[in-house]
């Protein structure tokens, strides 16, 4: 079982769209997928299930150890992806984690699932808190969605410092530009000095689209929306890459 996180410390970066896109092309891919909404917002949960959204659960029960995760897990619409449903007690998450000593607690709880789970997806909220360590310390892999900006690149390097304060491996940090404009000069001069910019990028760079607003929308996939897009081509490149650095 393979960890994985969508996660930046800035918000509105398509942390979950890039989540939801992957999971479902890796569930596509035959990988026995879980997508975990960390996030009390609940936008995974949402572009997944759309209208019919889940109601997720406390998360008390998991904490206090009596209740064991398989039982928050849902069922997607699509074969091998499974979700565990956003809760609002998710923001209590950072108080409770620092209540526990315990070292690596998202970790634990999904360790019982290892058999049946080949890919595990964390969707996180954008913070920089318990949960965010906790997240890269649980995950075998971090990607980190830049839209190419100062401000976002800026985040990006403060995560990056972060890490690496923590003794966190910064290498397993994998930015990647995100919402990308090219119609926009500094988006454009930010791409094309992408080597020196986000040196330690994936090369993929997803486009700014309305195909994936509409899949905020609707709650399906970019892929089962609009497979001709560009941004689903994208979102397929983005896989590749995750899926060979797995
Ligand atoms: N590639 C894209 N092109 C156009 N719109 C996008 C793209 N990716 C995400 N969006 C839109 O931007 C908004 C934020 O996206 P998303 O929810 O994925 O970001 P996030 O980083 O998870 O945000 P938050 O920090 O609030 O969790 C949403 O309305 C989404 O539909
Ligand atoms: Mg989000």
């Amino acid at each position: 079982m393979k960890t994985i996180a969508f996660y930046s410390l800035k918000g509105g970066v398509g942390k979950s769209a890039s989540a939801v896109n992957i999971a479902y092309l890796a569930s596509q891919a035959g990988y026995s997928t879980l997508l975990w909404d960390l996030d009390p917002q609940g936008a995974a949960s949402w572009y997944l299930a759309g209208a019919n959204s889940v109601k997720g659960r406390k998360l008390s029960a998991l904490m206090k150890g009596k209740t064991p995760i398989a039982s928050f897990i849902h069922e997607s619409d699509y074969k091998n992806l499974d979700f565990i449903p956003s809760h609002t007690s998710f923001r209590n998450l950072d108080v409770k984690l620092d209540q526990n000593d315990s070292a690596n607690l998202i970790k634990e709880w999904l360790a019982p699932l290892s058999e049946e789970t080949s890919l595990v997806i964390l969707d996180c909220p954008p913070s920089l808190s318990r949960l965010s360590e906790q997240v890269l310390k649980a995950a075998d892999k971090v990607f980190v969605p830049v839209i190419p900006t100062w401000l976002s690149l800026n985040s990006w390097l403060q995560l990056r410092e972060f890490a690496r304060e923590k003794k966190l491996k910064p290498s397993r940090l994998h930015p990647f530009y995100a919402m990308a404009d090219r119609r926009k000069n500094l988006h454009r001069e930010l791409i094309d000095a992408q080597d020196d910019r986000l040196p330690t990028g994936l090369k993929t760079i997803i486009p700014y689209a309305s195909v994936v607003e509409r899949m905020g929308e609707e709650g399906i996939p970019v892929e089962r929306l609009a497979p001709n897009s560009v941004a689903a081509d994208a979102y397929r490149r983005l896989w590749g890459e995750i899926r060979a650095l797995l």
